[in-house]
């Protein structure tokens, strides 16, 4: 992916339309509109977009409590996946953990979510339990695990976003 073409930012309340959208394509339960906005006025939340020119094709969102980070979603366009876009979204996100002192982030996967959970497993992180059907989808329930990552394996870069 040409760096030049695309630019990371924070989201703003006025990125909720797009994320609505976007988040369409995580398998996980759909967000309103108003729910979104919400979750973008929340002080606690934060988020990346990656966009080219001014359409977001990507974001990350997370939930910050003093110690620990939650991420909330995580979605990239179909289109445009496998190329390099979620790593540099997530980044930004460890980025501000590890200037935040952050200890742990964790998260929750649907375990039918190979894509997800190999970028995830690259990342460094691991399994730390398995909620029997949680998730609900097109298919009908199904398990979703819970994983962690701790400050002892950030990155070791020091400032991207
Ligand atoms: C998870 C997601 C955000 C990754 O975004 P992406 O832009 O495709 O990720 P990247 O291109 O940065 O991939 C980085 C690494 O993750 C792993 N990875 C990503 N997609 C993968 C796939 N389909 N199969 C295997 N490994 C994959 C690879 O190790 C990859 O590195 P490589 O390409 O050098 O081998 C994207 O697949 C997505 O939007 N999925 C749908 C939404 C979703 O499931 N979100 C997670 C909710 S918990």
């Amino acid at each position: 992916m040409n760096s030049d073409l695309f630019k990371i930012e924070a989201l703003t309340v006025k990125d909720a339309p797009f994320l609505t959208v976007l988040q369409k394509e995580s398998p996980g339960r759909p967000w309103s509109l108003g729910e979104t906005k919400q979750m973008l006025e929340d002080s606690t939340i934060q988020g990346w977009g990656i966009r080219k020119k001014t359409e977001l094709f990507g974001f990350i969102l997370i939930q910050k409590t003093l110690e620990s980070v939650d991420i909330l979603d995580f979605v990239v366009e179909k289109s445009v996946r496998r190329q390099g876009a979620g790593q540099r979204l997530y980044d930004c996100c460890e980025c501000m953990c590890k200037k935040d002192q952050i200890k742990e982030i964790f998260l929750e996967v649907a375990a039918s979510n190979h894509p997800a959970l190999s970028f995830y497993h690259k990342q460094g992180f691991i399994n730390i339990g398995i909620r029997p059907l949680y998730y609900t989808s097109p298919s009908g329930k199904e398990d979703s695990f819970l994983m962690k990552k701790n400050n002892n394996s950030w990155m070791k870069i020091d400032f991207i976003c």
